[in-house]
């Protein structure tokens, strides 16, 4: 009963503050949220194999191939679904998205096959030991910003 008391006021609190109302006004909340959290494990399992490369840690290839793993996993989830169409820069909340993303679609798409490929070559190179995964690092590593150049606001 008092528990149940509690989430009301929370509710009443959540709802007084508009933040379910913004939701509401915001139906692109969802996809940019998942986008962000796809790109941030991306630049998560990077530090790790940055770090390999850099020889601030030492080469592990079980945490290296789990992490090139991880990279791989996640380009072949990146598709229009997480950009649906008006979720640019200015429109939806927290949106970083260029609307070129949209106008230049089928470059975009080229973009995310990029990274498909560096992935997988990762995935070869963090089998093998440091030096493969340095190597390697200038392709992932462009294939990321090669498309935040084009398609992301910078955060000022
Ligand atoms: C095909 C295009 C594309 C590729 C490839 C790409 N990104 Fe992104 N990334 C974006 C876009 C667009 C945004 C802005 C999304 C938004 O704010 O809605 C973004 C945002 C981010 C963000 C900010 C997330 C946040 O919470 O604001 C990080 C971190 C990031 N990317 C990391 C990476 C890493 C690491 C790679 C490579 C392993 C990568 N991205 C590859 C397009 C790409």
């Amino acid at each position: 009963m008092k528990k149940r008391l509690i989430a009301f006021t929370t509710m009443a609190a959540l709802t007084a503050f508009g933040v379910y109302a913004q939701d509401a006004e915001d139906p692109f909340a969802d996809a940019v949220e998942t986008r962000h959290g796809l790109m941030l494990q991306m630049a998560s399992d990077l530090g790790t194999l940055g770090g390999m490369a850099k020889g601030e840690a030492a080469y592990d290839k079980t945490a290296a191939t789990k992490a090139a793993a991880n990279v791989a996993a996640i380009a072949s989830v990146i598709s229009m679904a997480q950009f649906p169409a008006g979720s640019e820069n200015g429109k939806s909340a927290d949106s970083y998205a260029l609307a070129d993303v949209w106008a230049k679609q089928d470059d975009f798409l080229a973009k995310v096959a990029d990274l498909n490929n560096a992935a997988a070559a990762m995935q070869t190179a963090a089998a093998t030991d440091a030096d493969a995964i340095k190597a390697s690092m200038a392709q992932l590593g462009g294939a990321c910003s090669a498309c935040h150049k084009a398609y992301r606001q910078p955060e000022s």
